[in-house]
């Protein structure tokens, strides 16, 4: 075999196996090889195994002197494109003002919306670019990035373009979702609304493939049931995936219509009951939690260890955004689901890597495999648990993504 690179001196090279969703106890399943190596060749890994058993022939040589590598993170849920801040919500909710009390005010995404529809294009580049780098400087290989700051059909379009922008001055892979956030402020300015939803602005990303998917928003102070239904069939009619935002605060019916729909993931999940953790546990749909949530809201965390009991797949994000999660770290997120959400470090590797891809609809991210993109952390220690273990220093020395060094 000839390769154009060889990475030597790898303590553990740990990686879930196989494509699909991982759930329940098989979310602990990873192989750990010891005193190992990898090929790669243009781009892709072709090669991982015990160093000794290396027969092939590379051009090049790199030994990473017995440190950890796992595969690239995949952070399969932010909202990396917005303008202004949320400094003033933040001191108003450490004084003790409700999140949705200040969204139903008019503040919060409110405050974010008008903010980015005063930003040009550039400026929102310029902004979301440094929050990209420091994803992947903690290990993002992959990012989710949703639009839902824009609002009007033109603005969120102009944010789907700013995300594809963005994916280019990147080498992260950048996964773009059109997000239905919230709906209008007049009651009577809602179905006006979601007619041009369906009628233009879903099939207008659709038709310029400026979305992977579509999330909505169903919640108390968001979208119903019944009206995020009709947005996700639209989305479905123009071959795109689906995705929920639910349960995060109220139980308003986001999870069963994820389940139904088939949705790739719902996320939040904060105030999940009994019963929906054995209905998600019984679909195809993937549990996206979000500890940074629940540590920025001082929410109850979203039940990953009862949701993993009762057998669902769980994806962890950073859901990285000015007013709900200001985590700029996807190592970060795992390691904070470790602590709130009670996975085990093998779990949350699994949840941040094979899981989060699935969670994209991605089957070639988060393994080590042949034949995928050469996507890998050379972690700062020997053992790879330092990569959920450690916070506020980041455990990751090197990203190499499509088998090439990141700078960032
Ligand atoms: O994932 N809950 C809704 N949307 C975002 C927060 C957006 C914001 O507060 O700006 C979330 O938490
Ligand atoms: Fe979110």
């Amino acid at each position: 075999m000839k390769a154009d690179l060889l990475v030597t001196g790898i303590s553990q090279l740990v990686t879930a196996q196989g494509a699909g969703p991982k759930r329940g106890s098989a979310m602990r399943e990873l192989l750990i090889l010891e005193r190992a190596a990898i090929a790669i060749a243009n781009g892709l890994f072709v090669w991982a195994g015990r160093e000794a058993d290396w027969r092939g022939e590379a051009a090049d040589t790199v030994d990473v002197h017995q440190r950890a590598v796992v595969p690239g993170l995949v952070d399969p849920h932010t909202h990396a494109v917005w303008a202004g801040n949320r400094l003033a919500d933040f001191e108003a909710r450490v004084a003790g003002v409700e999140y949705e009390a200040i969204l139903a005010a008019g503040g919060g995404i409110w405050s974010t919306i008008r903010a980015t529809a005063a930003a040009s294009q550039e400026e929102l580049l310029s902004l979301a670019r440094p929050r990209i780098d420091a994803l992947v400087r903690s290990g993002a290989a992959v990012i989710e990035v949703k639009s839902g700051y824009g609002f009007t059909p033109a603005a969120e379009i102009a944010s789907l373009d700013a995300i594809r922008a963005l994916g280019n001055r990147t080498p992260a892979r950048i996964v773009p979702t059109l997000l239905i956030h919230v709906p209008p402020q007049q009651e009577a300015e809602r179905g006006a609304y979601l007619a041009a939803v369906c009628e233009r602005l879903i099939p207008g990303a659709a038709e310029r493939k400026l979305a992977r998917a579509v999330d909505v928003f169903v919640e108390r102070e968001a979208w119903n049931a019944p009206e995020a239904e009709r947005i996700l069939k639209c989305a479905r009619k123009h071959g795109l995936g689906i995705k929920l935002h639910c349960e995060q605060f109220h139980n308003v019916g986001g999870l069963e219509l994820g389940v139904k729909m088939g949705a790739l993931s719902v996320d939040h999940l904060e105030a999940c009951t009994p019963d929906q953790i054995v209905t998600l546990a019984d679909s195809q749909t993937v549990a996206t939690i979000l500890p940074g949530v629940s540590l920025h809201l001082g929410l109850p965390a979203a039940p990953g260890r009862w949701l993993i009991d009762a057998g669902a797949a769980v994806a962890v994000g950073t859901d990285l955004n000015p007013g709900s999660s200001p985590l700029f770290s996807t190592a970060a997120a795992l390691a904070l689901a470790v602590r709130l959400n009670g996975l085990t470090p093998h779990e949350a590797l699994v949840a941040g890597t094979v899981n989060a891809a699935c969670a994209l609809g991605l089957s070639d991210a988060g393994r080590t495999e042949a034949a995928l993109p050469a996507d890998f952390l050379v972690l700062a220690s020997s053992d790879w648990r330092e990569l959920v273990y450690t916070l506020g220093a980041n455990p990751v020395s090197e990203v190499w993504i499509r088998g090439e060094r990141v700078g960032t």
